[in-house]
């Protein structure tokens, strides 16, 4: 499977990023950052060091949007520290950002690769998507599938009371995208919310004797305190690496195809996804809407893979 990670790490976005690099079906043709849960000046310096962390400085990072199409950046230092990333002991990447811009590369990517064998991850706000369907909208006919953290439905929001961090961070950029007409996954709160980074869990992936693992417990461990303290639960939601359990083990998850929506002008609800869970339109269905997980199952998973990460 060949795919493309646009990201904006992130503790979950590390996890996501590890569980692609240490699973051998997965060709990781690059990845693109976008402004997001911090600047971008820290969100691709990120993922570099996640790179780095788990000994692939071969990977090709690319820089994308600094911004949201409309208004202002949001960002969420309240949950992943001031770096993005905190937890472990950051440090200067010593590889470089690929040259070029995120939205050239995949465009690039989407127009020289054989039609409809790369999938798209995104699993930050949805800006570098939009602008390349913008810039080159013959992609969308070329892309095998948007595989994609965002939204919620009868979870609601997280950063609004009805809107989901990445969906709000850039509606318009999420309406573009939910329009295109390329074959969508949705892994939205209600189904993240289910994967909790549980004490067992953590303690699993504790016991793995690697770089990557090691640094993976120090993010979880700082992670996991925010939604602790909000939701009174034994561990956070890992909400990114989901998309990437998808395509590796997708009968682990069970959802419906959907009509969805993106919310752009109520200043209530900016951001919020209308997803017709119960089919009450006649709207087309565009895409395939994650309700429910195997959480273990995830989880073995995810600590499986981050074993191999040696
Ligand atoms: C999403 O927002 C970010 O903070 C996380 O990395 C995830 O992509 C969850 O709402
Ligand atoms: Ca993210």
């Amino acid at each position: 499977m060949k795919i493309i990670i646009d990201t904006d790490p992130g503790q979950d976005d590390a996890a996501a990023i590890m569980l692609a690099l240490g699973s051998p079906e997965i060709e990781l043709l690059g990845i693109t950052a976008v402004a997001g849960n911090v600047p971008l000046a820290l969100t691709e310096r990120n993922a570099r060091i996640i790179c780095e962390m788990s000994g692939r400085r071969d990977v090709k990072v690319f820089a994308g949007a600094d911004g949201p199409l409309h208004g202002r950046q949001v960002t969420a230092e309240h949950v992943h520290g001031r770096s993005g990333l905190d937890g472990p002991e950051l440090f200067e990447p010593s590889f470089s950002l690929h040259d070029g811009h995120a939205v050239d590369f995949i465009v690039r990517t989407l127009m020289t690769e054989a039609a409809e064998s790369v999938t798209l991850c995104p699993i930050g706000p949805l800006t570098n998507i939009a602008l390349a369907l913008q810039k080159q909208p013959e992609i969308a006919g070329r892309m095998q599938q948007i595989v994609l953290m965002g939204g919620g439905y009868f979870a609601q929001g997280n950063v609004t009371p009805s809107a989901e961090f990445n969906i709000y961070a850039d509606p318009e950029a999420a309406a573009v995208v939910f329009a295109s007409g390329v074959p969508m996954v949705m892994m939205p709160l209600d189904v993240t919310h289910k994967v909790l980074t549980t004490r067992p869990r953590i303690e699993r992936i504790r016991a793995i004797d690697n770089r990557a693992a090691r640094a993976m417990v120090e993010m979880l461990e700082f992670y996991r305190r925010y939604d602790v303290n909000k939701y009174g639960t034994d561990g956070g939601p890992l909400h990114d690496p989901t998309t990437i359990a998808w395509l590796l083990q997708p009968d682990l998850f069970q959802g419906r195809m959907c009509n969805v929506e993106i919310e752009t002008t109520s200043p209530l609800t900016r951001g919020a996804t209308a997803v017709d869970w119960w089919g009450v339109t006649d709207r087309d269905k565009n895409a395939m809407v994650i309700g429910d997980v195997d959480a273990d199952g995830f989880f073995d998973l995810l600590t499986r893979r981050l074993a191999n990460l040696g």
